[in-house]
């Protein structure tokens, strides 16, 4: 089954994971952009610079993922294709609830589960395992690291990066551009910016916004 045709922006370990993602559920990936200019093909695909993409007319049928998994990356590249239509990477081992809202750009790997009334913004990754329960409000440019678990109600604003296995209780408030270490336990909200790590959870720095 062929569902549509993609462009991945960025060849990396990510990148293949958002590949195998979308050629698992039928769909064809076009070609990478990447910036390495001595890469030419990555994972059997076509790897074309970013001069020749915007040198290329833009095709409306195909689809653009930004598969690149630092944040602030992933958002000053998408402010720079602003005209362009973002797809969205969702596994089909996913298990994402009928009442959960997903923006353009954003992907969801295997094993993820994601409950009821739970909004997820532009260009995040819900990476693989990951647990979100009900009524979250995930900002966009967020990773949800592998493994980690948001309870019920949790708010993770712009620009978070959730590390692997960490557990955040419910009702708690991640501010923007916040870190949160991996096997972290946060019971408190985060300020914007702040690295928070450990069990009881650590704030390491005071939170400014990088
Ligand atoms: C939190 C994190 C980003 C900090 O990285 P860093 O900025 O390089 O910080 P450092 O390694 O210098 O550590 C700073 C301090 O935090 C502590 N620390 C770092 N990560 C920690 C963690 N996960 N749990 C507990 N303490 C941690 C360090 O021991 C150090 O403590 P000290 O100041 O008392 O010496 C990183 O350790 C981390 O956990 N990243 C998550 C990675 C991840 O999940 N990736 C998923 C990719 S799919």
């Amino acid at each position: 089954m062929n569902t549509g045709n993609f462009i991945l922006y960025g060849a990396s370990g990510h990148g293949s994971v958002i590949l195998d993602t979308l050629e698992t559920g039928g769909h064809d990936v076009e070609y990478f952009i990447d910036d390495n200019p001595n890469l030419t093909i990555f994972e059997n695909v076509a790897v074309i610079s970013r001069i020749g993409f915007d040198n290329l007319v833009k095709d409306k049928a195909r689809s653009l993922i930004i598969s690149i998994g630092n944040n602030k990356i992933r958002k000053a590249i998408s402010t720079t294709l602003s005209d362009y239509d973002f797809g969205q990477a969702i596994h089909g081992k996913a298990v994402v609830s009928r009442k959960v809202s997903v923006g353009q750009g954003t992907v969801i790997m295997a094993g993820a589960i994601i409950n009821a009334n739970v909004t997820i913004g532009r260009h995040a990754i819900v990476n693989t395992g990951a647990s979100i329960d009900h009524d979250c409000v995930i900002a966009d440019y967020v990773h949800i690291s592998p493994g980690a678990t948001l309870c019920g109600n949790v708010v993770i604003e712009e620009g978070v990066h959730v590390g692997a296995g960490a557990t955040i209780i419910p009702g708690v408030r991640i501010g923007a551009w916040a870190t949160i270490g991996a096997g972290a336990v946060v019971r408190k909200d985060v300020p914007n910016g702040a690295m928070a790590v450990g069990n009881p959870v650590v704030i390491k720095n005071a939170g400014n916004i990088k």
